[in-house]
């Protein structure tokens, strides 16, 4: 029997994932009218703001395709019931955090919001429904997911309803998003109803050519979400140990990365050494996947993964203790200027970024830091460092007479010059375009002599820098 087609999609969860895929969805099927739904009603009304330049992911070129469908047939809402029973096709795009306490605690998948919406799913559905499994998730969960909804198969009015499960993780990298989902290297569909499986790939079918759509088991799907990030974020600890090795011994280790990545059998990309991974996934992804591994007996598989993470804490301890040490032993009152506080460059996303390790060992040693990032606002970045912004020090008065009472402070700054005013060092943490381009020897008057610039995305020539008197540590540089 031919899959019927999707006439209408609810996404439950319009974050990250759910916000730029449906929009992409929307702007890409005209026929299919999609009504993405979250219980943040701050969010819904960011997504609706007639101002695309408010929208609450900032994602390059997004604007545009949001603008497009928005007009047609996306809409965004808070009307969860409402959304769900109009649908064919449910997509679960909501968060699955680290467990922060209980069984697992620190490890395994947070999955209250996914069950609520298989509840949810479960409470307003009509007739047939395929749900589909977005969020990334530890494998077996559709298990739950389907005991949630077969017993539900009579609405409150005692209509006869029917669900499929399906699982179509997402790979998109955030700052790639839109060309990552317009352009997919791949779609992955697991489950066990053909008709559903084909219902999906037709919507995808719409942009994405039927030979990059793989289908599977369920249970190979949702492992596969989980083994793509543990090899990628694998990949980065590879590098960034090869990196502590090349400063150790006089290697660079980008040219390690050119000369093992131009072997086709490991390729060039993700062999760039810098801060360590950030980003809300990877790190809960392999501290999930070693959980999983611990659960199903398998303790070895989970040590290895875990050496993962734990390589990739050790490197971002490892920075902050040699600006410490490069500043003579202490940084006690010293300014200190933090360029990047996003996880990667082209996106304002700040989860786990490396920016807030670092910064919160320099403030625990008593730092003072200029924090400058072009798109993280300030708000966000007190958050993420558990500390309100202290008001910028008057430029003039300089680090000597900083305050030496011990308290690290920190202050946002509106431009790079600015954070650099009276500073000792700076430290590049995120790999935005802009700071590729700087004019080193005129920042270097404003700093306090002798100064070091600490390059952790290798984005200055160190030439520049030698240039402008300034003193250079480059991640992985042996030879700086
Ligand atoms: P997010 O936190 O940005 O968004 C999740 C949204 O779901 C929030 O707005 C929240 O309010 C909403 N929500 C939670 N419970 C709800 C409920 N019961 N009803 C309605 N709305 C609800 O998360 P995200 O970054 O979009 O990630 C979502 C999933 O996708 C996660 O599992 C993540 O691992 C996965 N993923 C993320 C990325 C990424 O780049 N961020 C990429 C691939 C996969
Ligand atoms: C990552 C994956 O790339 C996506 O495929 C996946 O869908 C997503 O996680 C997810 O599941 O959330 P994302 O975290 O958005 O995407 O960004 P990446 O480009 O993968 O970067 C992650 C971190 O690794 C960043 O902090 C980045 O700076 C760092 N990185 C990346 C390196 O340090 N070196 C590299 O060579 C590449």
């Amino acid at each position: 029997m031919p899959a019927a087609p999707i006439r209408s999609i609810c996404c439950i969860g319009a974050g990250y994932v759910g916000g730029p895929t449906m929009a992409v969805i929307a702007d890409r099927c005209a026929d299919i009218q999609v009504t993405v739904v979250d219980i943040n009603q701050a969010r819904i009304d960011a997504w609706n703001d007639p101002d695309l330049s408010k929208l609450p992911v900032y994602e390059p070129g997004l604007d545009a395709v949001v603008g497009r469908a928005r007009s047609r047939n996306l809409r965004f809402s808070t009307a969860v019931d409402e959304a769900i029973a109009a649908a064919d096709m449910v997509f679960i795009s909501v968060n699955t955090p680290t467990k922060t306490k209980g069984l697992g605690a620190g490890q395994a998948s947070d999955l209250r919001w996914v069950e609520a919406c298989a509840r949810q799913v479960a409470k307003s559905a009509q007739g047939h429904t395929i749900v589909v499994e977005k969020s990334t998730l530890p494998v077996r969960t559709a298990e739950a997911v389907k005991a949630i909804l077969s017993a539900a198969q009579q609405s409150d009015h005692g209509e006869p309803r029917s669900f499929a499960v399906l699982s179509n993780p997402e790979f998109l990298a955030e700052g790639t998003a839109v060309r990552d989902l317009e352009s997919p290297d791949r779609v992955l569909i697991g489950g066990e109803h053909p008709e559903a499986i084909d219902a999906l790939a037709s919507v995808y079918g719409h942009w994405v050519p039927q030979e990059r759509i793989l289908r599977t088991n369920l249970w190979s799907s949702e492992l596969s979400k989980l083994t793509a990030n543990a090899f990628l974020a694998q990949r980065i600890s590879s590098i960034n140990s090869v990196a502590a090795l090349c400063e150790a011994t006089g290697a660079d280790v980008r040219e390690v990365a050119r000369a093992i990545g131009t072997d086709s059998r490991i390729g060039p990309k993700f062999l760039n050494a810098g801060p360590g991974f950030g980003g809300s996934c990877f790190q809960k992804d392999i501290l999930n996947l070693v959980y999983l591994c611990r659960h199903f007996g398998l303790p070895e598989v989970a040590d290895y993964w875990e050496s993962v993470v734990n390589l990739n804490s050790w490197q971002q301890h490892r920075i902050a203790r040699t600006v410490v040490q490069k500043l003579f032993g202490t940084v006690t009152g010293k300014r200190l200027a933090i360029l990047g506080f996003a996880f990667k460059a082209d996106t304002n996303d700040t989860r786990e970024a490396p920016a807030i390790r670092i910064a919160r060992d320099l403030l625990e040693e008593g730092a003072q830091l200029a924090i400058h990032d072009p798109k993280v606002e300030s708000e966000q970045i007190a958050r993420d460092l558990g500390l309100i912004a202290s008001e910028a020090p008057d430029a003039e008065s300089g680090p000597t007479r900083a305050s030496l009472s011990g308290e690290g402070t920190w202050w946002p700054s509106a431009s790079v010059a600015d954070a650099l005013d009276g500073a000792d060092g700076v430290l590049i943490l995120t790999e935005w375009n802009e700071y590729r381009q700087l004019d080193w020897s005129d920042l270097a008057q404003r700093m306090r002599q002798p100064a070091w610039v600490f390059d952790a995305r290798s984005v200055v020539s160190r030439e520049a820098i030698h240039a402008a008197g300034l003193q250079l540590w480059r991640v992985g540089d042996g030879d700086a």
